[in-house]
Parts: C-alpha cells; sequence; structure tokens
C-alpha cells in the first residue's frame, strides 16, 4: 500500500524514479510524486492521478539534472488523493522532504501541539506531522533528529528523506512497513519493494523495524534508533525482472493466471521426497506437541482468508482438530481463546498485511503456536512467525490475486497431509496416494487453463447485461464461490455475493429474477445432489446459471444455461481446479466491461493499513 521509491548515484535520477514508481504502481494509484536535491535546494514534483500525469507536469518543466531523488505513488488513507496531498511532503522551512508509507496513528495530537508552536500545514496528512517534527527536531545531525522523530511517532511508517543540508545523502527509517535497500552498478536504490529494484539489482539489505539507513552514491549504513550503528548483510532474491514484468501479456492478471501451473509445481515439488513423504522442513512440531493441539485457527484477509476456509474445511476432515478460519481484522477484536493447545495459522501473499501482522503478534502474545504461509521472502510475518513455508509463486503484480491464492492453497494441501500423517490419520498408503494426487495437481490446473480459455471469454457475455452475480456452493464449493465472488466483484464492479447453495432460500432468493446470474459451483461430489436442487430453484426464479462441475457429473446437469467442467480429482484438491475458470470469467468479463484490470478503483495491494 504505497510505494517508496529512491535512487542514489552518478546519473540522473529522474528515469530511476519513474521506472521505479511504475513498478510500484500497483501498490497505490491516486497520486504520485518525486523530490530530487539539486544545486543545494529541494525541487518537488507531484500530481493527484496517475504516474502519466506526474510525468506530464515534469516534461512541462526545466529537466531536472539531479543524482538523487526519492519518489512517491500514493493511496490515499488521510486526506483526499489531491496534488497537495501527494508525497513527497516538504517540512516549513523547506530543510526536509519526505514519502512516507503506513500510518502516523498520533498525528492529531502532533499535529495539534506543533500548530501551537506556530507550524502551518498544507495537507490533510498524517505524513506532514512527520517532516514538521523532523525539522523541529533537527540541529545540525540528521539521524539524530530522526531517532528522536521515531520515538515520537506511533503507528506504522517507512520514511525516505532528502535534508538540503546533506544532498547527498538518503535517510530511511521504519517501523511495521517494508522499506528495503540496494546497491548496483548503476547507483544504490531503496523501495518499498524490491519488484522496483530488481531491474538493477538483487542483492538487497532489508530495514528493520525501528531502524534507520543512510544510503550514498558508495555506501548504505544502518543505525538502530538510538544511532548506534549495525552490522547488516544482504540478501539474494530469488526473483528476477522478467518476473515483475508483463512478458506479451496484455495484463499481469492474466500472465499470473498462467503462471499458476508453475506457481503449484514450484510450491509443492519441493516438498515432496520419493513420491511418499512430505518434507515441510521448517515445521518443527513434533508429534506430541501436534497432539495436544485443540484447535486450528487460519487467520488472513480477503482472498487469503478464503484459502483459510477451504483450509478449515481440509484441516479439520483430514487431521481431525477442530479448525477455525477467520478474518484478521475481527480476529484481534474478538477475544479469542489463545493458548499453548492453540496452533494459529497465518496466510498472507505480502506478508505485509497490518490486520493479519496484528493477528500474529496476538497470537504469539498468547502463547499460541504460530505458522505463516508467505509468498514475500522476508517479509514481516515471515519474520515473526515461528515456522514459516513459502510460495513460490514469484511477484505478483496484478492487484487481484490469483497465482499467489494457488499456491496458498497447495500448502494448505501440504500442511494438511503433513498433520494428518504425524497423528497417525492418514497411513503410508493414503499419504502416497495424496502426494500422488498432488504431483498430478499442476498438470491438471494446466488442462483446466487450456480447455476454459476461450470459453470463458464467451460466457463473459452473460455478466453484460447484468448488474447483479450471484456464486453459490456448499462446503468446499462454498469457499470457492467466495473466491469466485470477490474476484468478479473488485475487477469487474459487478455487484456480486457468494452463499451457501442451501442458504439462499432464507432471503436472498428474494433478489432472483429473470437475468440474475446465478454461478453454482457444484465439484463435491458428497453434496452434488443437494446443490442440483438449489439450482432448481433459482432456475425456476428465472435466473440465468453456469454450473461447475467435474467430468464426471457434466452429463447429469440439466436445465442450466451452460455447463463449465474442470478433471474429476480428489475432493480435497478440486477448489485449485474450480477456482481457474472462474478467475478467467471475471478477467473477461472486466476486459470487456473495459475496467483497468491490474488497477481496479480504490483498491491497491499490499494493505498496510488497519
Ligand atoms: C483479492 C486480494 C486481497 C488479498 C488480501 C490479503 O484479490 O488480493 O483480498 O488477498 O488483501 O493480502 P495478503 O495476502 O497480502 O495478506
Amino acid at each position: 500500500m504505497c510505494g517508496i521509491v529512491g535512487y542514489i548515484g552518478n546519473n540522473k535520477a529522474v528515469p530511476y524514479l519513474l521506472n521505479g514508481l511504475h513498478k510500484l504502481e500497483y501498490r497505490g494509484y491516486d497520486s504520485a510524486g518525486i523530490a530530487v536535491a539539486e544545486n543545494g535546494k529541494i525541487k518537488v514534483t507531484k500530481s493527484a492521478g496517475r504516474i502519466a500525469n506526474l510525468e506530464k507536469k515534469l516534461q512541462e518543466k526545466e529537466p531536472y539534472t539531479a543524482d538523487v531523488g526519492i519518489g512517491h505513488t500514493r493511496w490515499a488513507t488521510h486526506g483526499e488523493p489531491s496534488d497537495v496531498n501527494s508525497h513527497p511532503h516538504s517540512s516549513a522551512g523547506e530543510k526536509f522532504c519526505l514519502v512516507h508509507n503506513g500510518i502516523i496513528e498520533n498525528f492529531q495530537s502532533l499535529k495539534a501541539s506543533l500548530e501551537k508552536e506556530g507550524v502551518i500545514f498544507l495537507s490533510q496528512t498524517d505524513t506532514e506531522t512527520a517532516v514538521a517534527l523532523l525539522e523541529k527536531n533537527y540541529s545540525g545531525d540528521v539521524i539524530l533528529a530522526l531517532s528522536k522523530t521515531m520515538k515520537q511517532l506511533e503507528g506504522s511508517f517507512a520514511l525516505a528523506i532528502i535534508c538540503e543540508d546533506e544532498p547527498e545523502k538518503i535517510f530511511c527509517a521504519r517501523r511495521s512497513s517494508p522499506l528495503v535497500m540496494g546497491k548496483s552498478d548503476e547507483g544504490n536504490f531503496i523501495a518499498s519493494d524490491v519488484t522496483a529494484m530488481l531491474k538493477y539489482t538483487n542483492n538487497v539489505y532489508k530495514l528493520g523495524d525501528d531502524e534507520i539507513a543512510v544510503v550514498t552514491k558508495d555506501s548504505i549504513d544502518f543505525y538502530n534508533i538510538n544511532c548506534k550503528k549495525l552490522k547488516k548483510e544482504s540478501e539474494q532474491i530469488s526473483w528476477s525482472i522478467e518476473d515483475a514484468e508483463k512478458g506479451g501479456y496484455d495484463h499481469f492478471m492474466l500472465k499470473e493466471i498462467m503462471e499458476q501451473p508453475k506457481a503449484v509445481a514450484e510450491t509443492v515439488l519441493p516438498r515432496i521426497k520419493n513420491r511418499k513423504e512430505i518434507v515441510l522442513d521448517t515445521v518443527k512440531l513434533s508429534e506430541e506437541e501436534l497432539k495436544n493441539i485443540d484447535k486450528i485457527y487460519i487467520v488472513a484477509c480477503g482472498s487469503a482468508y478464503h484459502v483459510g476456509v477451504i483450509g478449515k474445511y481440509i484441516l479439520e476432515k483430514m487431521t481431525r482438530i477442530s479448525a477455525e478460519a477467520d478474518i484478521a481484522s475481527e480476529f484481534r477484536y474478538r477475544n479469542p481463546i489463545l493458548d499453548e493447545k492453540k496452533l494459529v495459522v497465518i496466510i498472507s501473499q505480502s506478508g505485509e498485511t497490518a490486520d493479519t501482522l496484528a493477528a500474529l503478534r496476538l497470537a504469539k502474545e498468547n502463547g499460541a503456536k504460530t505458522l505463516s504461509i508467505v509468498n514475500v521472502v522476508g517479509s514481516s510475518i515471515a519474520n515473526e512467525s515461528e515456522a514459516v513455508l513459502y510460495t513460490y509463486a514469484g511477484p505478483e503484480i496484478a492487484v487481484a490475486t490469483t497465482k499467489a491464492y494457488s499456491a496458498q492453497l497447495s500448502v494448505i494441501y501440504l500442511l494438511s497431509a503433513f498433520i494428518a500423517a504425524k497423528l497417525g490419520k492418514l497411513d503410508k498408503e493414503g499419504l502416497e496416494a495424496f502426494i500422488s494426487d498432488l504431483e498430478n495437481m499442476p498438470g491438471q490446473i494446466q488442462a483446466v487453463l487450456e480447455s476454459s480459455f476461450d470459453e470463458m471469454e464467451k460466457l463473459a457475455d452473460l455478466f453484460l447485461e447484468t448488474e447483479h452475480a450471484y456464486f453459490i456452493g456448499r462446503n468446499l464449493d462454498y469457499a470457492g464461490a467466495m473466491e469466485a465472488s470477490l474476484k468478479m466483484k473488485e475487477i469487474s464492479y459487478l455487484h456480486s455475493e457468494a452463499y451457501g447453495a442451501g442458504e439462499l432460500k432464507h432471503g436472498t432468493i428474494s433478489l432472483i429474477e429473470p437475468k440474475t446470474v446465478v454461478v453454482a459451483l457444484c465439484c463435491n461430489d458428497e453434496i452434488f445432489a443437494k446443490t442440483i436442487s438449489n439450482i432448481k430453484e433459482v432456475r425456476a426464479r428465472g435466473a440465468a446459471v453456469i454450473a461447475v462441475t467435474t467430468e464426471k457429473h457434466k452429463n447429469e446437469i440439466l436445465d442450466v444455461d451452460f455447463v463449465v467442467s474442470v478433471p474429476d480429482a480428489r475432493a480435497e484438491l478440486l477448489p485449485s481446479l474450480e477456482v481457474i475458470p472462474m478467475q478467467l470469467l471475471s478477467y473477461y468479463t472486466a476486459k470487456k466491461r473495459g475496467c483497468d484490470i491490474d488497477k481496479p478503483r480504490n483498491l491497491a495491494k499490499s494493505v498496510t493499513v488497519e
């Protein structure tokens, strides 16, 4: 959420800043801005709207020649998306200029006391208080002023700062909002997300909580909040620049949909040994500890929460440990029962989602065992969990998740079978059969992609004549319906809802009328017949129905507008297959409705605010 970039080197900074901002635009696109230190002065250009607006403004100006600068792309929290609320923000004396990700929670009290001292604020942002405070705390030593400022700030921040008195440096600080630094032959970079610098380097330093970095052309130095110098090693990131580019596709979302067989294969296959054992090295829970666990909570937000709902069904079914899925923003405020007998599984693509991170911290504080499923290596959630199982989906750029979702699901399968085997709920033959089905999954996903690609493009026409869609299903199909519905609404702006198929007649069925589209997921054998009855109920009220089922059932569904089929598979693994046509359907609906698929309105990737 919001993107930060910075460059310092021997070349002109602006092209690097703009390139970085384009790479980060998926994190927020309400406004963008840059600041450079040029001839002893800080110069700022910023604009509401997309980066293209900023580029236009820059073209109308005398080109900046500076070799140091910072940039920001914003997802508005405090104050509307306007020129004045855009970052960077300057201090009143114009000595400091900074960009900020996160939320300064005590900004109102800080602002009030600064105003009493005569500071005049120009914007409605929380960020401006940080830069004002920095100037107030400054008496010739920027690191000291920054340290004092950090101690006064509450909430989360990643800050990149330039100072008129030391124009050959970029100063950085962070608390609970990511910031990385990288050295390259073309100069040194800072960014909120490694994708902004992958073109130049994949060797990065990660700034820790309450740490400061000072970046020059030739060096990167680190300090703690008390200004004590720290030693830090760089880390090699396995992602490449190609991973973060469209590679010939019209949209990142489509590219990422097509990358799912690879994401699942890379997440699953290295964890299978000799086709008979699941190896999860990082999960150190002994058999005894597993036996002691009386409840598993799976906590996440959005699509990751939908993975959690699927996980609840599968973990409970396979391990016979009671499992519950929770939305992180609810979990953290509902005083959940947590102790050493609870296992809290946290799911997050970014590893930085504020509510999910807070839920993890709550679980740890209360003695629960924690395990996270995360895509971004070294992210806050990964760092703070007792055990982490990475998904190897590569960078996900489209705001709407697809490949990370599929990779998360595949970790749920691995984890469920791993625990079930350890607890003796899955015998040797059962485990081998499960593993064999897991190994087939990337190929089956590929087959669904191929069979449904053109079909979904045509089917999307059905959604052009309606403003309402319902996705229904039971059990695992219901969890799948939740994800299918979210995908549809978030990128196509079509109103859609997910319902347990049996629940519809308890109220919602009154909304069904001719032309309402109902997508019925009915892959699950055990309750297939029940869902068919529910399809008949909506059909009788005139709804257009698309049924999604398995090969073996496809000829049993009559009197619907269209049947989408996926290969037959083990019930637990079907969510990974049925989601594929649903992603494509949403994609093509959004495309036909002329929506901005990769950057849907009001959304941003990596939600680092509550
Ligand atoms: C929807 C989507 C979001 C995320 C949610 C959690 O397509 O992408 O609902 O799943 O914001 O994000 P992470 O997984 O980064 O914690």
